[in-house]
């Protein structure tokens, strides 16, 4: 049915569940009805704040027949619990990144909503940033000509509060990894987005200066991508005080780097009217990286909301949500061949 409202609940109300609840306050076609944390007293004070229903129960928060569409934001190994639960109780699902840290739990969480007739969508929020999405019309665009090179780095900085404050960081368990699958994730995902999928890697991970962490901080791995192009991904949290993401994709006919969200590189050997423009508006070497020591250090809930209203816009379409289930398991599927490889010290093929 086109143009219906969606009533919408929050799983998880921790750092990254107030940025559901402030994306979905700011959609048309949606409301905010209910909040779930398995500590009660945290799901009443995100509920008086953003004024819906608190639930300390799972099974009695999908049980409510307002909610539509649920939002997971719980740690990251406990997602394909809730996620399936959603299906179970035939409610589409939008699963944070990432979607899950194993691909057995992620394929159960896409058979599960198959089998229930419901959609489940996951969360790339940097992929709904303006540059974002400019960069991506200009591959799209056939504009770098062959692909030949891409680089996605992250090289941030955590303190050891960080990893010590929330008890599931920094466990395989519950976080699935460190600074590659907690917070380079995304600028993985960027890089597949850009480059096409993945053929192999091979790696070296390692747990440089924090303690009381089982995962790496450090991480540096060589890519080559099906389209034989090359690449290099290295994420840390271990490089203080952490600077820049920076997303770089080369070929023979032009290259774009981008730091953060602006870019400080963007020629093609064919230039179009539009680059001045975009080199005038958005080309700029920010003095300041915010968000590569904090979390939530200049995060808005814009890109969230942009990502939230995409997948709404694919059920009022009756399609797959371009964030689908199948599209958040890549960047999982990266990153757990990069772990094989750091731990047998071989190259890991994708797909094969
Ligand atoms: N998209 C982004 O930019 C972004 C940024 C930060 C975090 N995240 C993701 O969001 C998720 C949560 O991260 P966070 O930093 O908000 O963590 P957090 O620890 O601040 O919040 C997690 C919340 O989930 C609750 N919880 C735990 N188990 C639960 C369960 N079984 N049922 C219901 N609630 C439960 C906790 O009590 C807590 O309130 C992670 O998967 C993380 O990767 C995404």
């Amino acid at each position: 049915m086109a143009g219906r409202k969606y009533g919408m609940g929050v799983v998880g109300a921790g750092m990254i569940g107030h940025f559901h609840a402030e994306a979905i306050k700011g959609l048309p076609n949606a409301e905010l009805v209910a909040v779930c944390d398995a500590v009660e007293e945290r799901a009443r004070t995100f509920a008086e704040r953003h004024g819906c229903r608190p639930y300390g129960n799972l099974e009695t928060f999908m049980a409510d027949d307002r909610i539509q569409v649920v939002t997971v934001g719980t740690p990251s190994g406990l997602h394909g619990e809730a996620a399936i639960a959603a299906a179970r109780h035939g409610k589409h699902c939008i699963v944070e990144k990432p979607i899950e840290i194993t691909l057995e739990k992620i394929d159960a969480i896409i058979e599960a909503h198959a089998a229930a007739g419901t959609t489940v969508g996951g969360i790339f929020n940097m992929r709904y940033e303006t540059t974002a999405r400019m960069f991506k019309q200009a591959v799209d665009a056939g504009r770098f000509g062959r692909l030949t090179f891409g680089m996605a780095y992250g090289p941030w900085w955590r303190d050891q509060k960080y990893y010590d404050q929330g008890g599931w960081r920094g466990t395989w368990k519950l976080d699935g990894g460190g600074a590659l699958m907690n917070q380079g994730i995304h600028t993985i995902d960027m890089l597949q987005w850009l480059m096409g999928p993945v053929r192999q890697v091979s790696a070296f991970t390692r747990t440089l200066c924090h303690e009381r962490i089982e995962v790496e901080d450090t991480s540096a791995v060589a890519v080559e991508f099906a389209n034989g192009a090359l690449g290099t991904i290295a994420c840390t949290t271990s490089m203080w005080p952490g600077h820049f993401r920076i997303i770089e994709v080369s070929g023979d006919r032009g290259t774009v780097a981008m730091a953060d969200s602006k870019f400080f590189f963007w020629q093609f050997a064919e230039e179009s009217p539009e680059d001045e423009r975009v080199r005038r508006e958005f080309l700029e070497f920010p003095a300041v990286s915010v968000g590569a020591a904090n979390p939530s250090a200049g995060m808005t809930a814009i890109p969230h909301r942009a990502n939230f209203a995409d997948f709404l816009q694919a059920l009022d379409d009756g399609r797959e949500p371009p964030i689908s289930g199948r599209e958040a398991r890549r960047a999982v599927e990266i990153i757990l061949a990069i772990y094989e490889s750091a731990r047998t010290g071989r190259p890991v093929r994708i797909g094969d």
